[in-house]
């Protein structure tokens, strides 16, 4: 599944730069839960320059071995830093109202409970900081997602806007 994920002709279908790169900015602090192999967190990694950072949170060792290949043969490793993370938390208590960009790609269906989830989220997000989720629609149906983002208003998030991403229910939120 990793591999699919990963592959460049995803790009066809869930380009990047479209769905990412508008939240993206040189210098900013982003948070990537469940980045797989790191189709989006490479082009981040990119997109917000020498002085940006981006935080990559995955529970599996392999997707993050396999990222930490791709980081380094980018020379990206001091702008991108991977961490796994437990079933139970994100474990990024030290980001603490400092992240300006959140994204959730594919993941939050994944997690059996998305409350913590979305707490861990919202305490790392600086005030109007932003977290873009998005479900995939072969996994999620509509009023699984609408719950979702009712779930996610409990936890501060003001829901934005509704992205058109291809293949998936897509918001978002703003802190
Ligand atoms: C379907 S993949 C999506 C990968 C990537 N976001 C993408 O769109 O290419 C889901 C990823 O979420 C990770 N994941 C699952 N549960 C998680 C959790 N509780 N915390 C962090 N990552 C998790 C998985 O290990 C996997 O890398």
């Amino acid at each position: 599944m990793g591999y699919i994920l990963a592959s460049p002709l995803r790009r066809l279908y869930q380009n990047p730069e479209t769905i990412v790169f508008p939240y993206c900015k040189p210098g900013m602090r982003v948070l990537e839960i469940g980045p797989g192999m790191g189709f989006f967190s490479l082009p981040m990694a990119e997109k917000i320059g020498s002085s940006g950072k981006i935080y990559c949170v995955d529970v599996q060792e392999k997707m993050l071995r396999t990222l930490r290949r791709k980081v380094l043969q980018r020379k990206l490793d001091y702008r991108v830093e991977l961490r796994r993370c437990s079933e139970a938390s994100l474990e990024v208590h030290d980001l603490n109202g400092t992240i300006d960009f959140a994204l959730a790609f594919a993941v939050v269906h994944e997690v059996p409970d998305p409350d913590f989830l979305l707490d861990e989220i919202a305490v790392s997000l600086r005030p109007g900081g932003i977290l873009l989720i998005a479900e995939p629609r072969g996994h999620v149906d509509e009023t699984g997602f609408a719950e979702l983002i009712r779930r996610a208003e409990t936890h501060g998030f003001r829901n934005t806007a509704s992205p058109d991403i291809r293949g998936s229910h897509a918001a978002l939120l703003k802190h």
